[in-house]
């Protein structure tokens, strides 16, 4: 229900002002934007953080609006504004949705500090294809982590309800079934079934609405042969009527227009009638809306007035609910203490530690003993390149405050060690340019060091001297940030240029080496995980993220980080996940092809510890439940270490026979324990209808069946302790 002011300005609004209410420009062309200001022709901005011009551009909109209706400011606030997070898929794995909500808090205090209302976050779409280069944004492959990070992030961004002061709305994204695109190419079509849909890729979303989103972003591709931005059956029948959504929806950028594009609308005007009729509320564009050609589509009766006023309803209920009419602006002075609160750097740093990986680690090679180092060399592109720590969605940063892990390290060992530095190989360009350069958003720098183009040979040479010379290499590579992300798919997942020939030379030298990858998505590592003994994942961990990496390799953080997604052994793997279902012999089932292992290379859940932990003692409370009751699993976690330490320990169901045929294995509960070096502590598992509910296509809509069910209890989906219970009628 609307509010007396919102039904109102509603009531005195001519078509024009209504639909100019329902676009939303990137403050690009700037000289357009401020001409649809001037006639009250805009609803919303985005690409603008300087609360200064944000304070004049509202200035303008209440000038340029008879009704004095405010402009609504969105932003890619993805993983930080000024205090660059680690990026999503880094928070994701380190399966703790209490920091990722403090995160997002402070995210969201620091984009309303500068005047921005809306976050284009959680980006939710579940992705099990890493050369799809979004899988960054996200949580991962899993429905059940993907779904709690989602309502984590909402929770941290928008706080208990909309309309606190320093919190924004949260517009998780893109609706949906995005990371289903063909071959991993970026805005190919998805072609998902109706299980997969309803089981995995709607999952995310169902979870993000529950924890109460504002605002749900649809998404560019053809979702079965429909554009998701003019698929009335997804953004009216599944967000509204089977999700219960209540926000406003918005169109990815150019989305609605782009349904010319897809020769899905006839024009642009067909394209604006279709969208709108489909459901989406606010159009994101460029310049040259579809929505500029409503105002003729109700006069022709293809588009009704009611239907423009149930989307101008929402949007100003949400400027209301905000307080925007009461408050548009900001003191630039306050957002200036905002942004550079040493408490936000603290939670970054916190978070690089909590999110990094640790993949491999023989023979006790890390952490690192500083006593006993006196010559560190630290080699690779990525080690000194402040730009590349922050990752991709990024664009209120400071690269001078940023920690790269040679600053980071430097720090550490400062008057005890010497450390040199080697970029060792360059990272080469991209093939193709990125969408950030083109938008003019720049792109990945040189690493500090790099002040002229790099004579490779030597530099390669020079890399494997300091090597030679000291008492540990510590060899930094990954993907540049702009090699990842957005309009960022791969066709392989090597890693970039020469650095496998750099690693393995800096290997033959025979000094201990230790592998940090900066990367986003699973890259091809087998030969590290056959001659690196320590390999450690620390994502692109942002702003402290040099610190937080120094800490770990020094043993003053304990990597407790757990993989969010399947890391395949090779692309040709690919799309591989945790979740499938037997559908073969068992004894054969991971001998598919003839030519490779169809084993990964690391199972889901997969990440080591400085301590080592055992899950001992599977229990179940009941070993016979009713169909809709529960059973408790119990199970012992052991630190068998001398170190303290944090285990993530995950449990997975797998269900003998029903309705449809199930997973093997599939993650359905998770608890991150801290458990003191030599202790032992008992975690419980609720696993009851809600777990064993899903969508069959055997009839076309939800069951829970009567089964026997397996369950494992472990560090990783390749866990082995195991138990069972059965569901009777
Ligand atoms: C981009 C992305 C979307 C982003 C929007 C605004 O193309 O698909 O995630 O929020 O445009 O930058």
């Amino acid at each position: 229900m609307s509010s007396p002011r919102v039904e109102n300005l509603l009531a005195q609004m001519t078509t024009a002002e209504k639909v100019g209410q329902l676009t939303q420009y990137f403050y690009f062309q700037v000289d357009e934007v401020e001409e649809h200001l001037a006639r009250g022709g805009v609803g919303s901005v985005l690409f603008v953080t300087d609360p200064a011009v944000l304070n004049r551009l509202q200035k303008q909109a209440l000038e340029g609006s008879r009704h004095q209706i405010p402009l609504l400011v969105g932003f890619d606030v993805i993983h930080g504004l000024r205090t660059i997070f680690p990026v999503p898929i880094a928070l994701a794995a380190s399966w703790d949705t209490d920091l990722i909500e403090r995160a997002q808090t402070v995210a969201a205090r620091e984009a309303r500090a500068v005047g921005i209302h809306w976050a284009f976050a959680p980006m939710v779409d579940i992705a099990r294809d890493p050369r799809w280069g979004r899988m960054i944004e996200g949580a991962g492959e899993d429905p059940l982590l993907g779904g709690d990070v989602a309502a984590a992030q909402v929770r941290g961004l928008q706080g208990a309800q909309l309309g606190d002061s320093d919190r924004v709305v949260a517009g998780p994204k893109h609706f949906a079934g995005y990371g289903a695109a063909l071959g991993g190419r970026d805005y190919d079509e998805a072609d998902i079934s109706d299980q997969e849909f309803y089981n995995v890729y709607l999952e995310p979303f169902r979870a993000a609405v529950d924890a109460g989103a504002g605002n749900i972003m649809a998404a560019y591709m053809d979702l079965n042969g429909v554009p998701a931005t003019g698929n009335r059956w997804l953004l009216t029948d599944i967000l509204r009527e089977h999700l219960g959504f209540e926000g406003f929806v918005v169109s990815d950028a150019n989305s609605a227009r782009d349904l010319w594009t897809h020769h899905f609308a006839r024009d642009l005007a067909d394209a604006g009638v279709r969208a709108i009729n489909a459901g989406l509320d606010l159009e994101m564009a460029i310049h040259d809306p579809a929505f500029g050609h409503l105002e003729a589509a109700v006069e022709n009766g293809l588009v009704t007035i009611e239907r423009i006023d149930e989307s101008v309803r929402r949007l100003l209920t949400v400027k209301e609910q905000l307080g925007l009419f009461e408050n548009v602006f900001v003191d630039e002075a306050v957002a200036a203490q905002v942004l550079a609160d040493p408490a936000h750097r603290e939670v970054a740093r916190e978070a690089a530690a909590r999110s990094a990986v640790l993949l491999r680690n023989e023979d006790g090679a890390l952490p690192l003993d500083a006593d006993a180092l006196s010559k560190v060399a630290v080699i690779g592109h990525l080690a000194d390149s402040p730009r590349d720590t922050l990752g991709p969605w990024v664009f209120d940063y400071d690269l001078d405050e940023t920690v790269t892990i040679l600053d980071g390290l430097r720090a550490r060992f400062e008057g005890r060690a010497e450390v040199t530095y080697a970029v060792g190989a360059a990272l080469p360009e991209r093939t193709y340019e990125s969408m950030f350069e083109e938008m003019g958003q720049g792109t990945s720098g040189p690493p500090r060091g790099l002040t002229e183009p790099i004579d490779a040979p030597a530099e390669l040479d020079r890399a494997v001297a300091h090597a030679s010379e000291a008492d540990v290499a510590i060899v930094v590579l990954g993907e540049r940030q702009d090699m990842i992300g957005e309009g960022a798919s791969r066709a392989s997942l090597e890693l970039p240029g020469d650095q496998l020939r750099l690693l393995q030379e800096v290997v033959a030298t025979g000094t201990p080496t230790v592998l940090v990858l900066m990367n986003g998505r699973p890259l091809d590592i087998v030969w590290a995980t056959e001659n690196v003994p320590a390999i450690l994942d620390v994502w692109y961990p942002g702003t402290q993220g040099g610190a937080a990496v120094a800490d770990l390799l020094l043993g003053d953080a304990v990597p407790a980080g757990k993989l969010p997604f399947t890391w395949p052994r090779s692309v040709g793997q690919v799309p591989i996940h945790h979740a499938v279902t037997r559908s073969h012999d068992p004894s054969k089932q991971w001998r598919r092809y003839w030519d490779e292992e169809s084993t990964p290379l690391f199972p889901f859940g997969h990440g080591l510890s400085y301590a080592t932990f055992e899950h001992s003692r599977i229990a179940v409370d009941r070993a016979s439940v009713g169909r809709d009751e529960s059973v408790t699993v119990s199970v012992d976690v052991t630190n068998t270490s001398s170190v303290d330490g944090v285990e993530v320990a995950q449990l997975y169901l797998h269900q003998r026979h029903g309705t449809s045929s199930r997973p093997m294995r599939q993650l359905k509960g998770y608890r991150r324990i801290a458990v003191a070096a030599g202790a032992t502590e008992r975690v419980t598992f609720e696993v009851g209808p809600a777990q064993r509910r899903y969508w069959s296509a055997a009839t076309r809509d939800w069951v829970v069946d009567a089964s026997t069910f397996d369950v494992y209890v472990g560090g990783s989906a390749a866990a082995e302790l195991a138990t069972e219970f059965t569901v009777t009628d």
